[in-house]
């Protein structure tokens, strides 16, 4: 029998900026139900790719000397990067620029042209290019700026083709109304709703303003809207129109999940297109909150976009992952911040998951020399425990299938913390001071194994490197994603007395003071170098203000009470000057004495530590060392250096 399918989603990206845990978010949420679905016997397809065309994309490569091609194809290689970092699974990843997909978005127009649904008119509004959109005179904030980013929109008249989206305004709601989990979550359906019942206006569906996009077929002047052609990517990459296409069966997609923001395109563009095409609505389509980052919105102006490689550089994969989708619920919007990622870290996943494992088997390492140990004495509390494990599996699933993360998470906590309190009760350790209690010692060890063995599988979708270390350690080498989850909800399948694996704690304990400190230098350093790279241009006059000599050191010694300072006096041919330099962590005085070394001369004198210094010594930084700039001995002390 064939498996059923289920087809998943995440939007596709702008290549016009970098990926941030924004985006980090919809993928890692598309990749836990993914990878749950396929434990649970499903022929899953999980689509993600990026949005590729379109005026910003055009004049972000403007910018750049690119062409918008090669912008977007480093870009997408940043995503491509990230997502095998981020431990993503997707069965595809598709571009706007493929040619299959400028094929499938081009026969998209055709047939909505021939089924009467396009006609070609003349559009004049308020143009915002940073949105991308048009408004109304009424919509505009303070004079004619965007209402959505608040910046300033031109006046616009261009030929354009129309969609005739207000046709399928009444089919639209009755879909809706009809299919209570087609919008999701049911708050977020009732704005759509009224929006809608607001009137649907038709829709501009190409322009000829710029050129960066798909054609429109035999008007070659005109390219598709961004939009049409972006949405189409979730048929396209099944290659909907080729009735030989085998991923074909995909469709509908059980889930398509975006950020609020867009949820307007995919629950009234997108179902509106459908119905014109003749091709069945997507099951359901879910709209997530956005971060902020401690307190603030993310944007490129403000330079505080978290970069997903760096936290997981510095935190680990799972620990991210499991954040993003235990902090806030799925839906709702939520802030992320350093003090927040490393409470988590330390409370649940090192203290409760951690410490489960580590002290479980440390204790059947003790006890019995490594070996798993056999379930030989039942009690009630062993058989109390199972039906917990029955229970959190059959709310983890419930939760998953609503995509509720943080809630499936807070079970399988619950589970942990059962365990946890199911060692304190049984109290091993005093069942282990007398012989006679060996049976019951083993039972209650082998209960412990058994639902940490439980316990990987559960959080195998969020935590997959975890998950199959944990497996690793209980020494279990059975694939994780079987074709039956009725199969893996089986308990007491350990084997006694096979070995266990090597036993390593999953996750350290962090220092939230020392992280936080280093963020924050990490940061200021980043911040100094920016400036740095900013430095204009300058010309050779300028440049020549500047008065840089060689000069040869004759004495140094360490400024009493400093640590990083040093009083040199120095040759600069015509005279002698007293410089103090901060190098004294880099070089003992003795070290300095007789090296000829680059002066600026004409620095303005300056008091260090009460101390007068008449110039300064140039040194490049190495790290956290500083190493001066050395002449060879030929240079006489006074050469000016330009
Ligand atoms: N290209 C369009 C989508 C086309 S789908 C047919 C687009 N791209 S985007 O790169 O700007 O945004 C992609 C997704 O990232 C959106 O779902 C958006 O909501 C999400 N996020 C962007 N910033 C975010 C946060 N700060 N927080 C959470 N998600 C955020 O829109």
């Amino acid at each position: 029998m064939s498996k059923p399918t289920f087809y998943v989603t995440t939007p596709i990206y702008y290549v016009n900026d970098v990926p941030h845990i924004g985006h980090a978010y919809t993928t890692v949420a598309c990749d836990v139900i993914s990878r749950y679905k396929r434990m649970s016997g499903y022929d899953v397809f999980f689509l993600t790719g990026t949005d590729e065309h379109g005026q910003k994309i055009e004049q972000a490569a403007q910018q750049k000397k690119l062409s918008p091609k090669e912008l977007a194809d480093s870009v997408v290689q940043r995503y491509k990067n990230l997502w095998k970092k981020l431990n993503i699974s997707n069965n595809h990843f598709i571009r706007t620029t493929d040619e299959s997909h400028k094929k499938t978005v081009q026969e998209a127009f055709k047939k909505m042209q021939e089924n009467g649904d396009i006609y070609l008119d003349e559009y004049e509004g308020w143009y915002c290019t940073p949105c991308e959109t048009y408004w109304t005179e009424t919509q505009l904030l303070d004079g004619n700026c965007c209402p959505s980013c608040r910046r300033e929109t031109t006046k616009l008249k261009e030929p354009s083709y129309f969609f005739n989206m207000s046709k399928y305004q009444d089919k639209l709601l009755k879909h809706i109304e009809e299919n209570p989990d087609f919008i999701k979550p049911a708050s977020r359906r009732n704005e759509i709703v009224a929006f809608i019942k607001e009137g649907l206006r038709n829709l501009s569906v190409s322009r000829v303003s710029f050129k960066w996009g798909i054609p429109v077929p035999r008007d070659e002047k005109h390219v598709i809207y961004v939009w049409i052609d972006a949405l189409t990517n979730y048929i396209s990459a099944l290659d909907y129109f080729d009735s030989n296409s085998d991923k074909r069966k995909y469709w509908p997609a059980d889930f398509h999940v975006v950020g609020k923001d867009i949820l307007r395109f995919h629950t009234v563009y997108w179902p509106t297109m459908l119905m014109s095409l003749g091709v069945p609505l997507p099951k359901t389509v879910f709209a997530h909150g956005w971060w902020t980052v401690e307190g603030q919105k993310m944007s490129k102006s403000l330079g505080n976009a978290i970069d997903p490689n760096w936290l997981i550089e510095k935190f680990g994969v799972d620990p991210i992952r499991y954040f993003l989708l235990r902090e806030v619920p799925f839906g709702l919007d939520g802030d992320f911040s350093f003090k927040a990622l490393i409470h988590r870290i330390n409370s649940d996943l090192a203290n409760d998951l951690g410490n489960l494992l580590n002290r479980t088997l440390g204790m059947v390492k003790r006890y019995f020399n490594g070996q798993i140990p056999d379930y030989k004495m039942e009690d009630e509390i062993d058989i109390e425990l199972f039906k917990k494990i029955e229970e959190t599996f059959n709310s983890v699933e419930a939760h998953l299938n609503e995509l509720a993360f943080n809630k499936a998470l807070i079970s399988i906590w619950e589970l942990v913390g059962a365990l946890n309190k199911y060692i304190d009760t049984t109290a091993p350790w005093a069942l282990a001071k007398d012989k006679e209690n060996r049976n019951r010692l083993e039972t209650v060890l082998y209960t412990a194994m058994d639902g940490i063995r439980i316990l990987s599988l559960l959080i195998y979708p969020f935590m997959p490197d975890t998950a199959l270390e944990i497996r690793k350690q209980l020494n279990i080498d059975e694939p994780v994603e079987k074709s039956n989850f009725d199969e893996l909800k089986k308990v007491k399948l350990l084997k006694p007395g096979k070995s266990i694996g090597e036993v390593t704690p999953i996750f350290p304990r962090l220092d939230e003071k020392e992280i936080i400190e280093n963020i924050k230098n990490e940061n200021k350093k980043e911040e100094n170098q920016k400036q740095e790279s900013k430095v204009e241009q300058i010309d050779y006059n300028h440049f020549m203000t500047v008065q840089i000599k060689a000069g040869k050191i004759l004495e140094a010694e360490n400024v009493p009470k400093s640590e990083k300072l040093l009083k040199l006096k120095i040759d600069l041919g015509d005279e002698k000057r007293q410089i103090v330099a901060g190098i004294a962590k880099s070089y003992s005085p003795g070290e300095l004495v007789g090296k000829t070394v680059a002066v600026v001369a004409n620095l303005k004198p300056a008091k260090l530590m009460g101390i007068l210094s008449e110039g300064m010594v140039l040194a490049a930084t190495v790290g956290d060392r500083h190493r001066v700039l050395e002449l060879p001995d030929e240079v006489m002390p006074g050469t000016i250096i330009k």
